[in-house]
């Protein structure tokens, strides 16, 4: 594995040409990929000073909408024929400002991009052989302060804060490339389930709005939680923040410029949580701590859709999982950590199962229908029931993509059941969208049968049981 930095704010090399923004080639054995193509063409000058053929790469990733990063795609465009383009679509759709000095638009202007050649990618997902897009990226942890100079056009027409739902990373054989890590570099290192070996990017902590202390402490948690990770940064960290970082971090942490070339070893695709053994993976009673997490999975089980259909007008993703997390924190709630099995793999948690007594959803579900009217803006009292009295219900089932097909889930159903027995309820029930019949064939795989046909959310729905 080998990556290439061809625009970079700085550079050692007189023959090369800066600007404010940030592209990198990275070349895998399987994949030759350009991460963001800066402001303008000087990647391409720069590609062709250092000998490197933009032609020959099969994916440009583009990590969020601003015009450092996007700004040379309609460049690449008049070099480069067939190259898939990954992008958000909130960061095509977006319109984007800073007012940091001035306010100016900080807006890509965007090439026709063919539809064979875009990948569109909302969600979190494999796109190609050993190449993982990150998306939703959870703010659990600080986001840069600098970010409060950063604004996007609401539906409305309106300047609000960027929330950066249209910031994605990129992860390839160990290396995670960050882009310039709005979302903040901790909740993106957080967010990919795989082992990072190598982080690239931009650290977004310019213009001293982190004071030195705040900067060490980050330093301090990065090296405890990922003691065998490497960092390499430049573009919009800031150059007074890199001595502090580094006076904690010491040869964890790179610099790197334009025209700088690191030959990598890449992580053996053995080693990624791909094949995870399965009895390395316990299943456990949720923690409150883990809320979070569990807040995530469940979203992912609903599907980023069905979030939005919950969420009333001006809200969205991030607003809902804000919400999901409180509600798993309390003991009140259907969500909550007390009704969750976690299943636990490399210190994460990579699967869950939420369960309740079936004749206690009115009860449970005061919780959400409250903290949806302030939360997200709906009011949904007058939602359907999904379950019924005399059963353990089976609210949510979810194992994150890269540790699926191992018997997770199958295990969480059979530790749902053996606490349906401890509950004294004599069975566990579920519904599954009578158009998911792979979903279907999981459950039979583990004993349930179906007990009849039922209804929610505008959905027809079977119900099983075990
Ligand atoms: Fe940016
Ligand atoms: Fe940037």
């Amino acid at each position: 594995m080998k990556w290439t930095v061809l625009t970079d704010n700085r550079t050692n090399d007189p023959t090369l040409a800066t600007e404010h923004g940030l592209s990198i080639l990275l070349e895998t054995d399987r994949h030759s990929i350009l991460l963001d193509t800066g402001a303008t063409d000087v990647f391409i000058q720069n590609a062709r000073t250092l000998g490197v053929d933009l032609s020959k790469i099969d994916y440009v990733f583009i990590s969020h909408g601003h015009s450092d990063h996007a700004g040379g795609l309609r460049h690449l465009m008049t070099v480069n024929d067939h190259a898939k383009v990954i992008v958000s679509p909130w960061a095509l759709s977006g319109r984007f400002f800073s007012k940091r000095l001035s306010l100016h638009s900080i807006t890509a202007e965007w090439p026709e991009i063919p539809a064979e050649r875009l990948l569109a990618i909302d969600q979190s997902a494999e796109i190609a052989d050993g190449l993982f897009v990150i998306a939703n990226i959870p703010q659990i942890h600080p986001v840069p302060k600098g970010n409060r100079h950063l604004f996007v056009e609401d539906h409305l027409g309106e300047c609000v804060h960027d929330d950066f739902r249209h910031e994605l990373a990129l992860y390839a054989d160990g290396l995670l490339f960050t882009g310039c890590a709005h979302s903040g570099l901790e909740n993106i290192l957080s967010a990919c389930p795989y082992p990072i070996k190598t982080v690239v990017g931009g650290f977004h902590l310019l213009d001293h709005h982190e004071t030195k202390e705040e900067l060490k402490d980050l330093a301090a948690r990065l090296m405890e939680k990922y003691p065998d990770t490497t960092f390499y940064t430049s573009h919009c960290t800031g150059d007074q923040v890199f001595p502090t970082l580094h006076s904690v971090m010491a040869d964890h942490l790179h610099a790197f410029s334009c025209g700088t070339q690191v030959d990598g070893e890449a992580l053996k695709p053995t080693s990624l949580p791909t094949t995870p053994a399965s009895d390395n993976v316990q299943i456990r009673a949720a923690t409150r701590a883990q809320a979070a997490e569990i807040a995530q999975l469940i979203m992912m089980a609903m599907t980023d859709d069905c979030c939005l259909h919950f969420c009333g007008v001006g809200y969205g993703l991030k607003d809902f999982q804000k919400m999901m997390t409180a509600l798993v924190e309390r003991e009140d709630s259907q969500y909550s950590y007390r009704n969750t099995l976690v299943a636990m793999a490399d210190k994460k948690v990579v699967g869950i199962a939420v369960s309740y007594d079936g004749g206690l959803l009115h009860e449970l579900r005061q919780a959400f229908i409250q903290a949806a009217k302030t939360c997200i803006g709906k009011d949904h009292s007058g939602m359907d029931d999904e379950t019924q009295a005399g059963e353990l219900y089976l609210d949510s089932l979810a194992v994150w993509p890269a540790y699926r097909r191992k018997g997770i889930a199958q295990r969480l159903l059979r530790c749902t059941k053996e606490k349906a027995d401890r509950m004294g309820l004599p069975c566990v029930g579920l519904l599954v969208d009578q158009g998911n019949p792979a979903g279907e064939a999981l459950y039979a795989s583990v004993g349930f049968r179906y007990a009849n046909d039922s209804h929610w959310g505008g959905h027809p729905m079977r119900h099983l049981v075990l």
